[in-house]
């Protein structure tokens, strides 16, 4: 069997999960690691490939800008993970999946269904970095290739996803990618494919779009070609739990500072109104 050579994506908001990539296998060669994410380094040597000295340093660069919160967040991502599983749900889709491999790393049960919907190119570079390795999947894993902004019911759907199981949905840094309305959208996509009980995590977190790393981001998804406007400054968007509640979630609002307490790592107190609104479908 020929095996496919993996396309790195070196522009698009593909890159982005490069940049996460870096910081996962970072941290997994911590002795004090908060995780491990053995296929980590495997994504990060088969993309230095992809870019000119130039670009990963920037990429590098722009990983050590991001590490200290995005290495926590992943963390407290995997326990949402083991929470929602002990509560009964029995499908996990992350929305714009990244390099993730939880499937893998987690030890979750094989009854689980773990679906991972992401870009085309994405995936063009994740499979085939995959498929070099022996690593196998401890649970059902499921590749849907959708684009958010369209129409992704139908893929996630044909994919085998079944609405009504109890389903935990993982926004981990990809609707920040989409603007206010799709973002809505999609979360109004996926209440409609929640059955009762189903989780969903919503971050409230205050970006500064102005601010240097934001900037170098747009830059390198550009690809260095076309000049980014900045966009406008997001809203903390305080009537978010309302929306939900309309719209069929009972929310909980968790400070991010609580939400680390027992985390062995140090870290300096963030504004109280930072956290997370864990919404749990009625
Ligand atoms: C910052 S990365 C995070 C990836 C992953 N959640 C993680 O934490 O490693 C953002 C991901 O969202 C994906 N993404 C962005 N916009 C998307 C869209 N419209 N449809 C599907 N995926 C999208 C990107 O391809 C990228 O993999």
């Amino acid at each position: 069997m020929t095996e496919t050579a993996a396309t790195v994506p070196v522009d698009g908001v593909a890159v982005t999960a490069i940049g996460v990539a870096i910081i996962r296998a970072r941290e997994s060669e911590r002795g004090d690691r908060l995780y491990d994410d053995p296929q980590a380094k495997n994504f990060v040597a088969a993309a230095r490939k992809g870019f000119t000295p130039e670009r990963w340093a920037r990429m590098e660069a722009l990983a050590d800008q991001f590490y200290d919160g995005r290495t926590i967040g992943v963390r407290l991502v995997d326990e949402r993970f083991r929470e929602a599983i002990e509560a009964g749900c029995s499908q996990i889709v992350l929305l714009g999946a990244g390099l993730d491999t939880r499937a893998y790393r987690l030890d979750l049960p094989p009854a689980l269904h773990i679906y991972e919907i992401d870009l085309p190119e994405l995936f063009a570079f994740k499979e085939p970095v995959l498929s070099a390795t022996a690593a196998t999947p401890t649970c059902h894993r499921h590749v849907v290739i959708a684009d958010l902004r369209e129409n992704w019911r139908k893929p996630l759907l044909d994919t085998g996803f079944d609405p009504t199981v109890p389903t935990c949905w993982v926004d981990e840094g990809s609707l920040g990618y989409l603007n206010q309305d799709w973002n809505r959208q999609v979360v109004q996509t996926l209440t409609e494919l929640s059955a009762p009980a189903s989780r969903f995590g919503a971050a409230r977190i205050p970006i500064d779009p102005e601010a240097p790393q934001y900037r170098d981001l747009r830059r390198l998804v550009s690809g260095d070609n076309t000049p980014q406007p900045t966009p406008p400054t997001p809203a903390p968007d305080y009537g978010i739990e309302q929306w939900l509640d309309n719209i069929g979630w009972t929310t909980e609002f968790r400070t991010w500072n609580d939400m680390i307490a027992h985390l062995p790592r140090p870290t300096t107190p963030v504004d109280p109104r930072i956290g997370t609104i864990d919404a749990i479908r009625r």
